[in-house]
């Protein structure tokens, strides 16, 4: 699949800035799909739902608006949610709503059709290995549980709110073992994905390291 770029890999370690730069410079759309699994878990938060009720969740993927601004801003019914997706309560439900195959599917038809209409960098937990499989280019990002727990605590930081390094720390293993281990579309590295591993790299370095390798300089 020409002109796509499938990256894949646990929370924190910089799948989303470094797909977005990537983007930019490439001058692709660049598709968070995490974001997505946050809006629906936001909109069902809005409605009281129980995370257990897989049907509900459906409901309300089917049901929700989902769309981006070109700044990759995400709106839920029209509205730009994109703060609010980052709240801990989503969090806490986000792997919930994720592992329920009603909602994959209907979210991973709307990640495959802007696939086959944009040049597009996409990352997420399962692109490089349920979604876009055909990537022309396939990443696994990483970084050591503790980098990762002080990248997202330096971000909360720096947005001048309350962190706690611990709480944080335990809030991604938990999202990496429930994302790991579910049924459906589990995170998990593709074989045939370059890994790369950010724990002592710069987002510059790792860029660079993978724009090499696009334009096929190693
Ligand atoms: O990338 P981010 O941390 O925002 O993703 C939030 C959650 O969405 C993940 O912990 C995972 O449960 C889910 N997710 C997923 N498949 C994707 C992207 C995200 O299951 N492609």
């Amino acid at each position: 699949m020409k002109n796509v770029i499938a990256i894949d890999g646990p929370g924190g370690a910089g799948k989303s800035t470094i797909a977005k730069l990537l983007a930019k410079k490439l001058n692709y759309l660049h598709l968070d799909t995490g974001a997505m699994y946050r809006a629906i878990t936001l909109a069902a938060l809005k409605e009281d739902v129980d995370f257990n009720n897989k049907k509900l969740l459906t409901k309300i993927a089917k049901k929700v608006n989902i769309s981006f601004n070109e700044n990759g801003e995400i709106f839920l019914n029209s509205k730009n949610v994109s703060e609010e997706i980052r709240s801990s309560k989503v969090n806490e439900h986000v792997s919930q709503t994720a592992a329920v195959k009603g909602v994959r599917d209907i979210l991973v038809n709307k990640q495959q059709q802007l696939a086959r209409n944009n040049k597009v960098v996409m990352d997420g937990r399962d692109i490089t290995t349920v979604v876009l499989p055909e990537a022309e280019h396939k990443f696994f990002l990483t970084a050591s549980l503790n980098e990762r727990a002080k990248r997202r605590y330096e971000e909360v930081k720096s947005k001048g709110k309350n962190a706690d390094f611990e709480e944080i720390k335990k809030s991604i293993a938990r999202r990496d073992k429930l994302d790991s281990e579910r049924k459906y579309s589990p995170l998990k590295q593709a074989e045939d994905a370059v890994l790369i591993d950010t724990t002592n790299l710069t987002i510059d370095e790792v860029l660079k390291k993978m724009i090499s390798l696009i334009k096929g300089e190693f």
